[in-house]
C-alpha cells in the first residue's frame, strides 16, 4: 500500500527481481491517491495497481468497509505499508494481526504517532536537534506506530540538514534496505512475535 512517490515499493520491486527476496508474488499495489508515481511504478512492473480513496466514500465507515472487502478479495499473506497515509481499519488490524508491516522514517517511539508522517517527521527530528534518526520497520498494531519492531537502522544528521537532506539520506541508508530485508524475514517465515519482542529465528 502506498500514497507517494513509491520508492520503497521499487526496493521491494528490485529485491524480489533480485532474487533476494524469495517465495513472494506482488499481488496488488493499492494507493489512495491517484496521481501517486507508485501506482506506474507497479504498473511498469506488471503489477496491478489500483486506486481506493476515502474521498470517494460517503463516510469513514464506508471506506473502511469498502477497503478491507477489496485486500480480501487477494487473500494476502502480507500487506506492506511502504509510505501509505491512511490509517488502517481496526478490522483490518484485528484480521491481518501480524501480517502488516509498516516503514516508519524516524527511530521509533520518537517522532512517531499521530501527524508524524513524511518530511513531518524530519522537520521534527531537525526541530529537536537530535543527532541520530534513522527508520524502523514494524508490525502494525492498534497503536499508530506502537506495534512490535522488526528492525531499525540508525542514521546520522548532519549540520546544516534540511527535511529533505534527512530524509534522503534515511531513504537511501536505512529505508531501502530495510524494508526489503523485513519483507525477505518475513516471506521465509523466519519472524515470531512474542508480546512485544519480533524474535528473528536464524536460517
Ligand atoms: C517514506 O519515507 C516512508 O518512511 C514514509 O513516507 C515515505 C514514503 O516514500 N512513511 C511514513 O511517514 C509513515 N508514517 P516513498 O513513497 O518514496 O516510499
Amino acid at each position: 500500500m502506498v500514497s507517494g512517490g513509491g520508492t520503497n515499493l521499487q526496493a521491494i520491486l528490485d529485491a524480489v527481481d533480485a532474487g533476494t527476496i524469495t517465495n513472494a508474488e506482488i499481488a496488488v499495489v493499492i494507493s489512495n491517491n491517484p496521481g501517486a508515481y507508485a501506482l506506474e511504478r507497479a504498473k511498469k512492473h506488471g503489477v496491478e495497481a489500483l486506486c481506493i480513496s476515502p474521498k470517494d466514500y460517503e463516510s469513514r465507515e464506508a471506506f473502511n468497509e469498502a477497503f478491507l472487502a477489496k485486500v480480501d478479495e487477494y487473500h494476502l499473506d502480507l500487506i506492506v505499508l511502504a509510505g501509505f497515509l491512511v490509517k488502517i481499519p481496526a478490522a483490518m488490524i484485528e484480521k491481518y494481526e501480524h501480517k502488516i508491516i509498516n516503514i516508519h522514517p524516524s527511530l521509533i517511539p520518537s517522532f512517531c504517532g499521530q501527524g508524524f508522517y513524511g518530511l513531518h517527521v524530519h522537520e521534527a527530528a531537525l526541530a529537536y536537534g537530535v543527532k541520530l534518526s534513522g527508520a524502523t520497520v514494524h508490525f502494525v498494531s492498534a497503536e499508530c506506530d506502537g506495534g512490535p519492531i522488526i528492525a531499525q537502522r540508525a542514521v546520522p544528521v548532519l549540520p546544516g540538514d534540511t527535511p529533505e537532506t534527512l530524509q534522503k539520506r534515511i531513504m537511501e541508508q536505512a529505508e531501502w534496505k530495510l524494508l526489503p530485508e523485513a519483507v525477505r524475514l518475513f516471506c521465509e517465515g523466519r519472524l515470531r512475535v512474542e508480546g512485544r519482542t519480533v524474535i528473528i529465528e536464524q536460517e
